[in-house]
């Protein structure tokens, strides 16, 4: 049975901020709007974000956020302002601790904390058609695929041009 501690971020610390930008770096995704999110963070209306640690609590094993403002993905509105939508965004977890179920673990504990903590309706996520650990994730979690669109991203800081097929899933409250 995997067990990780959670930590919701309140008010980013250098290295806090500092290993958000390094776990995107990892991941391949831009890491330009990492200040911006922070001061979200702290504002707590639009950004959840959660740490993960190990049980010494002495390693980064993964991260997520839940996105409650407005949002919008490639058009489709996956988070309202008053949280009756949320949408999980930037999962990740350090290539050395993949593989070990903590993926699963970080993704229903975020699911869990939208529903159970901040009473939202329905659970969002976008991803990539070809990332099954994330898709078996989400199933076995019982969210549904909705929609296919395919995405095609400007180039941004550290990404070159990104042309992919997404897979938008909702799970509503039971
Ligand atoms: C996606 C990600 C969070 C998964 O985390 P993880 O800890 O490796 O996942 P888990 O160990 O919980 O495994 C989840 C499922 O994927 C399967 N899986 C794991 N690695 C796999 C691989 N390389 N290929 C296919 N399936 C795989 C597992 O068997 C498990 O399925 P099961 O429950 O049916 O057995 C992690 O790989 C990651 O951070 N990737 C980079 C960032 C990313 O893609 N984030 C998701 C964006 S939506």
């Amino acid at each position: 049975m995997v067990k990780l501690y959670e930590r919701l971020l309140e008010d980013p610390t250098k290295e806090e901020r500092d290993a958000i930008v390094h776990m995107r770096e990892i991941a391949g995704w831009g890491a330009d709007q990492v200040d911006e999110w922070c001061e979200e963070i702290r504002q707590k209306k639009k950004l959840f974000w959660f740490f993960y640690e190990d049980e010494e609590r002495t390693k980064l094993v993964g991260v997520n956020a839940l996105i409650t403002s407005s949002y919008f993905f490639e058009g489709v509105q996956v988070s309202n302002p008053d949280e009756s939508k949320v949408y999980v965004a930037h999962t990740f977890i350090y290539p050395e601790f993949s593989g070990r179920g903590y993926g699963h673990l970080i993704c229903k504990f975020c699911v869990d904390y939208a529903f159970d903590v901040l009473g939202s309706s329905i659970v969002t996520m976008f991803t990539h058609v070809q990332n099954e650990p994330s898709l078996r994730i989400f199933r076995k979690l019982g969210f549904e695929e909705k929609q296919r669109l395919k995405v095609d991203w400007e180039p941004h800081e550290g990404v070159d041009n990104w042309i992919y097929e997404a897979v938008y899933m909702e799970k509503s409250r039971q």
